[in-house]
């Protein structure tokens, strides 16, 4: 199997790379600083092929899809880069909105005619709990929440339009990562491993759920 996971020099996206890896994937792991990989390049010298650039740019969306399509296709893309901005500025929405929303959107796009030779492609959202509406009681972090919102709305209507194609919409749990912090309970392997069986046991709908990383739905 042929996976894209985009944001792999660290954290989640890193951790998932590996689990991905450990099961036997191809894996093209992109980012913007390669070097984070060097340990799994390593041990995985056949099945890792880092790719160096930014999915927040064209040039880079269109050098990941030339490198993919000349390996001869693709199974599932990951959307996982994003970012958590601490303050709510125009730039700070625009921002968070352009990588949490729109380059999963076109990223998805971009992939999705390749994807529809596999046998069972998917295309993975990691969004978050914070995007819930129904969950929200505690305020704050606008850029972050309305751009994961707004991340499962676009997923919900690829689902109805793309029947073919399995679509997920996860959270990870609350990682310890750069961006999860220090107190977070989560390793990012647990997360990880778990993400790739949900991954794994997806089924083919267009009711497609928020799901944590141990498969159970959690509230839009
Ligand atoms: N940690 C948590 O508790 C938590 C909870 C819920 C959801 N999530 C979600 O899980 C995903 C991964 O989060 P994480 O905790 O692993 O975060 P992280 O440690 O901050 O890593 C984020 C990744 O996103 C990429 N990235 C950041 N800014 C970017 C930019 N401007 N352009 C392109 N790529 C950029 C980076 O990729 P490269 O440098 O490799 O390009 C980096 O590897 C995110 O979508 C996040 O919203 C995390």
């Amino acid at each position: 199997m042929k996976t894209v996971i985009t944001g792999t020099s660290r954290g989640i996206g890193l951790a998932l790379t590996e689990a991905a890896l450990k099961n036997g994937d191809t894996v093209f792991a992109v980012s913007r600083s390669p070097r984070g990989l060097d340990e799994l390049r390593a041990k995985f010298k056949t099945t890792l092929i880092p790719i160096e650039a930014d999915v927040s740019t064209s040039e880079g969306r269109a050098k990941i899809l030339k490198i993919v399509e000349a390996a001869g296709g693709l199974d599932t893309l990951i959307n996982n880069a994003g970012i958590l901005r601490k303050t709510d500025t125009e730039k700070d929405l625009e921002e968070s909105f352009h990588l949490n929303a729109i380059v999963p959107f076109l990223m998805t796009t971009v992939f999705l005619p390749l994807l529809k030779s596999a046998k069972a492609p998917r295309v993975v959202q990691i969004s978050t709990l914070m995007s819930s509406m129904t969950d929200n009681s505690s305020g704050g972090f606008y850029s972050y929440r309305a751009s994961k919102a707004a991340l499962n709305m676009l997923t919900k209507s690829f689902a109805i339009d793309h029947p073919s194609v399995r679509f997920a919409v996860l959270h990870p749990g609350w990682v310890k990562t750069e961006m999860g912090g220090e107190q977070a309970p989560i390793e990012t392997k647990e997360s990880a491993e778990g993400l790739w069986k949900v991954i794994h046991g997806l089924e083919l709908t267009a009711n497609v759920k928020l799901q944590d990383f141990r498969g159970r739905e959690l509230p839009w």
